[in-house]
């Protein structure tokens, strides 16, 4: 013992041939993976001796034996011990917010975010440790707050959601309204954007529409001409037979002009003199109709004959502002025809 150590510090190489030259050998401690801690200090081992094996920290031993022999021969005995690092449990991934790793494993690192509109609190990173749990907790994710939205002045706003105390949190959205005659100028829709700031306020200003129009053919609500304010109305009808088109009501809008106005349409003459017709469901000879004279919109049939079998039909037309056509198909008798053989005309005929 004592010489073999005076030889290996004068010479390592004179030792070394020494050693394996000898049949009672030594045996040098062992090369092994960085992984697996050898127990004590020694440098070299007397046959019969035993060397405990484990894992560093941070790696859990698997197979075995936990321990290797020095052999005769100066080789150690054989092990399959080998060391696998640890494994911290999957983590979860915080409430309105994502986790990145690519492992779990000792030494594995995993990153936290939080979701637009979301502050991270607590630790955006985290480590799998050597005892196998995670260095930090799930950091959470609060939503960014906001102060009450700013109110325009002559305005209000109506939250989506009911709103406590002073604080609104990201995504609270409301509805700004303006006190009549104010007219609101801007988006009315507000948001406590992921920035922590509300969208534009809009504003609320008095809007005013020039006295209306009359229309032709029409009389107005009102005949005092006046300036009207956001939101004000006036009525409009038509006179005689003359049908109104569009909305009855015009409004005054918040850019200060009014809404389309309605218009007036004229009735029709049905453009036949000798013939039956069928209006609101009845089947009338012209003559009857006094006067003659359908309104905008309505619609009156005129009949026409099929030849080839001989039978009679309905065809529809509507009179549209003043105008009304006849079909085609449509053709007049002869006085004398209809005087004295209005049974064949193609009303009176058996219908197709
Ligand atoms: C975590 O973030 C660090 C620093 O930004 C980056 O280097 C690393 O690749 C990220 N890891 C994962 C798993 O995303
Ligand atoms: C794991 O190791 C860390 C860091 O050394 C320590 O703070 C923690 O208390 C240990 N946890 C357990 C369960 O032993
Ligand atoms: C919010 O309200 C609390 C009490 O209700 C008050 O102390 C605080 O100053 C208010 N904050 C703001 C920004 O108005």
């Amino acid at each position: 013992m004592e010489r073999v150590l005076t030889l290996f510090l004068l010479c390592p190489a004179l030792f070394f041939t020494t050693v394996t030259s000898q049949q009672d050998n030594v045996c040098l401690r062992p090369n092994l993976a960085d992984t697996i801690n050898l127990a004590g200090i020694h440098r070299y081992f007397n046959p019969g001796e035993e060397l405990a094996l484990s894992c560093i920290d941070g790696y859990t031993p698997v197979s075995g034996p936990r321990k290797i022999v020095c052999k005769v021969n100066g080789e150690w005995t054989k092990t399959r011990f080998l060391c696998i690092p640890k494994r911290c449990p999957y983590p979860d991934p915080p409430t309105n917010g994502e986790l990145y790793y690519e492992d779990t494993i000792y030494r594995s690192t995993i990153n936290y975010t939080c979701n637009e509109g979301y502050v991270l609190t607590g630790s955006s990173t985290s480590v799998c440790q050597a005892n196998g749990t995670w260095s930090t907790l799930v950091p959470e994710c609060t939503p960014v707050t906001c102060d009450l939205a700013p109110i325009p002045q002559f305005g209000m706003i109506i939250y989506d959601t009911t709103v406590r105390g002073n604080t609104t949190y990201y995504g609270t959205t409301g509805t700004y309204r303006c006190h009549p005659p104010h007219a609101l100028i801007g988006n009315p829709r507000a948001e406590c954007t992921a920035s922590g700031t509300w969208t534009k306020t809009p504003e609320c200003k008095v809007v005013t529409c020039h006295p209306p129009r009359n229309i032709d053919k029409g009389y107005m609500s009102t005949s005092r001409q006046r300036d009207y304010d956001y939101m004000e109305t006036v009525k409009y009808g038509c006179t005689g037979e003359f049908v109104l088109e569009g909305s009855q009501e015009i409004v005054c809008q918040q850019d200060g002009t009014w809404s389309e106005k309605p218009s007036c349409k004229a009735p029709c003459k049905i453009g036949i003199n000798r013939g039956r017709i069928l209006y609101k469901g009845r089947k009338i000879w012209i003559g009857d109709l006094n006067p003659n004279r359908v309104l905008h919109n309505e619609i009156v049939s005129v009949y026409c004959k099929n030849t080839a079998r001989n039978c009679g039909y309905a065809v529809p037309t509507q009179c549209i502002d003043g105008r009304l056509q006849i079909p085609e198909c449509f053709e007049e008798p002869s006085g004398t025809d209809y005087t004295f053989h209005s049974g064949s005309l193609p009303s009176e005929i058996t219908q197709c």
